[in-house]
């Protein structure tokens, strides 16, 4: 039986969630994907939150009851009523009638904090952006996007920090993937705007054979580099892209991912799709990395593993 096949992208406030989704759903066709902000399930607006105390963080502060219903719903391919939360207004607008595409990207904050919420996807990311990146990026986009000034962003970090920590960053735990983008250690202020990624692989899905990496790079100098670390306590392999990988190398890396799925050479082939790690960012800027190529490339190759699975 054919049904819609469920990406969550899970990761604290500006922690680049809604770019990975756009990046994404790009690669698969933006017509063929539906994306869900689990925000409009807030069950405060801005004011009340305010009134009461609670930040937006808090599974109390979200009618998590029902997101998880709706995720039931549309993983079997049905519709639902979603509640609409303005980021602009700080307000709810009227609701709106979605109808799930063959893809579901569900991005949030606490997409995978219920146990049957973390049951309806097929792939779980978790980003992980180093704190003090996370912190200039919400700066950033608060300031620009939602009126607030640098001072309320950093003293609303501050404010929901207990928060992150108990109910956001837990939640890395149930990923399939960690994905975290980070300034390379000779740029620490990422000056250059070259990001390299660390993308975590836990055992939970199959990966792609990552270990041919080893055939095509000396692993301890290369700017791609695979190995083996601990994750939450847990064994898993972790692959890393450095924003100044040559394009050489990266081609070799995603022949290594598209090598076991036709449908992805021609997808995430540069020639035909020249816009892969291309991405337009909450900002307006337009962002363009290998990394990030990377990370789209092999989160969409779970996608398809999934569609093959299951449909
Ligand atoms: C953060 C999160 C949003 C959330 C918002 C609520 O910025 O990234 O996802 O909806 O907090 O706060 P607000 O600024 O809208 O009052």
């Amino acid at each position: 039986m054919s049904r819609p096949i469920i990406l969550g992208i899970v990761g604290d406030s500006a922690a680049g969630k809604t770019t990975l989704t756009r990046g994404i759903a790009q690669v698969l066709g933006p017509e063929n994907v539906t994306i869900i902000c689990t925000d409009d399930y807030h069950k405060y607006d801005r004011k009340q939150r305010a009134e009461i105390g609670i930040t937006a963080l808090h599974p109390d502060c979200n009618y998590l009851d029902i997101m998880q219903q709706h995720l039931s719903l549309l993983r079997t391919g049905q519709p639902i009523l979603k509640p609409v939360y303005s980021h602009k207004t700080g307000t709810f607008e009227a609701p709106v009638y979605i109808k799930p595409n063959k893809f579901v990207i569900i991005e949030g904050l606490l997409g995978y904090s219920t146990r049957t919420a973390r049951d309806c996807y097929d792939v779980k990311v978790y980003l992980a952006p180093p704190e003090s990146l996370r912190a200039s990026w919400k700066v950033k986009r608060d300031t620009q996007k939602r009126g607030y000034t640098e001072e309320q962003v950093l003293a609303e970090l501050e404010k929901r920090e207990p928060d992150s920590e108990q109910f956001i960053r837990p939640q890395r735990q149930w990923s399939d993937i960690v994905v975290s983008f980070y300034p390379p250690s000779d740029d620490i202020n990422n000056t250059n705007g070259h990001l390299n990624v660390r993308l975590v692989l836990r055992p939970t899905i199959p990966h792609p054979d990552f270990t041919k990496i080893l055939d095509f790079c000396d692993n301890t100098v290369s700017a791609i580099r695979l190995g083996l670390d601990r994750d939450m306590g847990k064994p898993v392999d972790v692959l890393e892209v450095d924003g100044h990988a040559t394009l050489e190398q990266v081609n070799k890396l995603e022949h290594l991912i598209c090598s076991d799925m036709p449908y992805l050479k021609n997808v995430c082939n540069r020639e035909v799709n020249p816009e892969l790690g291309k991405v337009a960012g909450t900002t307006g800027e337009t962002i363009q990395s290998y990394p990030l190529a990377i990370t789209q490339l092999l989160t969409t190759y779970h996608i398809l593993k999934a569609t093959q699975i299951y449909q």
